[in-house]
């Protein structure tokens, strides 16, 4: 409502007395004059959303945005139909993080076409009309799957024999799973010895990343090393791990993206080797952009999250106060 009503100011049409900030325009998504966003979120595969979830709903309380909040359970369809939803009950700014990357050019063009301003968090969509959405606040995944294979390179530099990689990929066709396959490809072709024997998709889930891991490693017996493009997946096969008779982090080294609290104390644990930050704690930078875009304001189309890397002594160090 504030977005239609600072439009109508700028355009010289706010007739006094006959519409004001909190009330009069039937378009918006309450009458209270508070800023109502739609949020569509990917679901609750990881401890990683968890945190991402409770972070833009704390944000949203924090910043007096009355939120509309959804889970997708990880379907496209789902989010489309809650971003549809949201577009009928007029919010004032629709934000989302998209579940795979491709698909999203219609629901974009339908906010569009209802003046509704759309803030991308956390993931990417592959649209090529860029007007489409405002904002892309999130990591840079590409880097992500860099940097852990940076920390396999150095780390390979005194490994005797083949360094044999299974890698478990997040969600396809997920930006995450996307860029980070890439990254990591890329990073460790400085290093002949180093070979991914198997790749497969682990959906970012704990238990899939186990069921996946386990067939793997029956098939890949020669394999040394674990990427897990997410902490959640990481734990699951070290489970798997374990049930084969290997140690995790001695027998198989195991490096993972997020740094969540249970990643992390396997790190702290020996069980993990390595693990690339990707942080979930977007929900105050989010409303901050909501509150300037639905101002009229013109906001950064992409803002990048700031985030580290752990060893396991680090991890020692950061574990007890982590927040998430
Ligand atoms: O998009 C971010 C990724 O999605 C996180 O790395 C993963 O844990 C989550 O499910």
């Amino acid at each position: 409502m504030f977005r239609r009503v600072s439009a109508a100011i700028a355009a010289g049409l706010l007739i006094a007395g006959g519409l004001t900030a909190c009330g009069g325009d039937s378009g918006g998504g309450n009458d209270d004059g508070k800023i109502t966003m739609g949020f569509a979120q990917v679901g609750a595969e990881s401890g990683w959303r968890t945190a991402n979830t409770k972070s833009v709903q704390e944000a949203a309380k924090a910043a007096g945005i009355d939120l509309k909040f959804s889970d997708a359970q990880q379907k496209q369809e789902n989010q489309i139909k809650a971003i549809r939803s949201y577009i009928a009950q007029k919010v004032d700014v629709i934000a989302f993080s998209p579940v795979i990357e491709s698909g999203w050019d219609q629901v974009l063009k339908e906010a569009k076409d209802a003046d509704i301003p759309v803030i991308l968090t956390d993931r990417a969509v592959d649209s090529k009309d860029t007007s489409l959405y405002k904002s892309f606040i999130g990591s840079d995944f590409i880097l992500e799957g860099k940097k852990a294979g940076e920390w396999l390179v150095d780390d390979s530099k005194t490994a005797k024999g083949p360094v044999n990689v299974i890698q478990l990929e997040g969600t396809t066709g997920s930006a995450p799973a996307n860029d980070r396959t890439s990254g990591f490809a890329d990073a460790i072709k400085a290093d002949p010895k180093i070979k991914i024997v198997a790749s497969q998709d682990g959906d970012f889930t704990r238990a899939k990343g186990k069921e996946v891991m386990e067939a793997l490693l029956k098939a890949h017996p020669e394999a040394n090393v674990l990427f897990a493009q997410n902490d959640d997946m990481g734990l699951g096969a070290m489970e798997a791990i374990e049930a084969a008779g290997k140690k995790p982090g001695v027998d198989m080294k195991i490096v993972t993206i997020d740094a969540v609290k249970d990643g992390m104390t396997a790190l702290a644990n020996g069980q993990f080797n390595y693990i690339v930050e990707c942080s979930p704690l977007l929900g105050p930078q989010l409303m901050d952009l909501a509150k300037q875009v639905v101002d009229g304001k013109e906001i950064p189309k992409r803002v990048l999250t700031k985030e580290t890397t752990f060893t396991q002594e680090q991890a020692k160090t950061a574990l007890p106060s982590r927040k998430y």
